[in-house]
């Protein structure tokens, strides 16, 4: 290996750590159009399983339409709440803040250009359930690829997921003239973040990587990962990863 192999390993690594999630940008410091081009044509790239590409990246810049999109989220947060859903819940107000608000889109038809029968048995369920993976891993790769570029860029971002009902696609499709048979599956932001970013937790190479066999004392059971939840969700979430014992 050269040492432009490594200078270049290292230069995407520094991009890779630092890419840190923020909730509340700085309006104040806009995205120009060209960023936003940059950032999505590294999206472009992406791998796709049977190169399909089922992606569509809607830029949004009309302040009212953030505005509604995050009273939505907002809105769906207060629900959830009052479900007694115990997730610890973001300040979806945040989303109008973003400079750099790109809604993804993934055209979920194309599983039909992956292994399947199409003959509605249950043997063609599972592959279907197999096609959906292969694509929602496909649009993951690409936005992937975006947030890196928004990083290298010296912006910081924000996956928002937090969607996946009827009533949010009923909610954002026509602001956006999505077709119907498409579907809104994240958005992403980004921007200058309001505040400085932190470093959240990250688990060790250790405990994700195996040789050979899958390393069992990484494996947890229900119980452990119900403790998970209970006792260090909200710490990785949204702490400092000094502060998570
Ligand atoms: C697939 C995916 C979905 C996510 N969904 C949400 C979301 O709906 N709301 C949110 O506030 N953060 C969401 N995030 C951001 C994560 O909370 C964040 O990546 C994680 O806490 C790790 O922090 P880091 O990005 O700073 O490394 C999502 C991230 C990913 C990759």
């Amino acid at each position: 290996m050269g040492t432009q192999d490594l200078d270049r390993y290292n230069a995407l690594m520094e991009v890779v750590r630092n890419r840190m999630t923020t909730r509340q940008f700085d309006p104040a410091q806009p995205v120009p159009r060209e960023h936003i081009e940059m950032v999505l044509e590294a999206a472009r790239h992406g791998p796709s399983g049977a190169n399909a590409q089922p992606w569509h990246f809607i830029v949004v810049t009309d302040p009212s339409v953030k505005k509604k999109i995050a009273d939505y989220f907002v809105e769906e947060a207060r629900k959830r709440a009052k479900l007694k859903m115990k997730f610890p819940t973001p300040n979806y107000r945040g989303l109008e803040t973003a400079p750099g608000f790109v809604v993804v889109v993934a055209d979920f038809r194309f599983v039909r250009a992956f292994p399947v029968l199409l003959d509605g048995s249950d043997l063609d369920k599972l592959y279907q359930q197999n096609a959906e993976r292969i694509l929602l891993q496909s649009v993951a790769a690409a936005t992937m690829s975006a947030h890196l570029a928004a990083a290298a860029l010296g912006y910081q971002v924000w996956w928002v997921t937090a969607i996946g009902q009827d009533d949010a696609q009923s909610a954002m499709k026509p602001l956006l003239g999505v077709p119907n048979d498409l579907a809104v599956i994240d958005i992403m932001c980004f921007g200058k973040p309001a505040k400085p970013p932190y470093k959240r937790w990250k688990k060790t190479l250790p405990q994700i990587m195996s040789w050979e066999k899958f390393d069992r004392k990484n494996y947890m059971s229900i119980a452990d990962i119900d403790r998970w939840v209970e006792e260090t969700r909200h710490k990785v979430m949204y702490k400092d990863e000094s502060k998570v014992d």
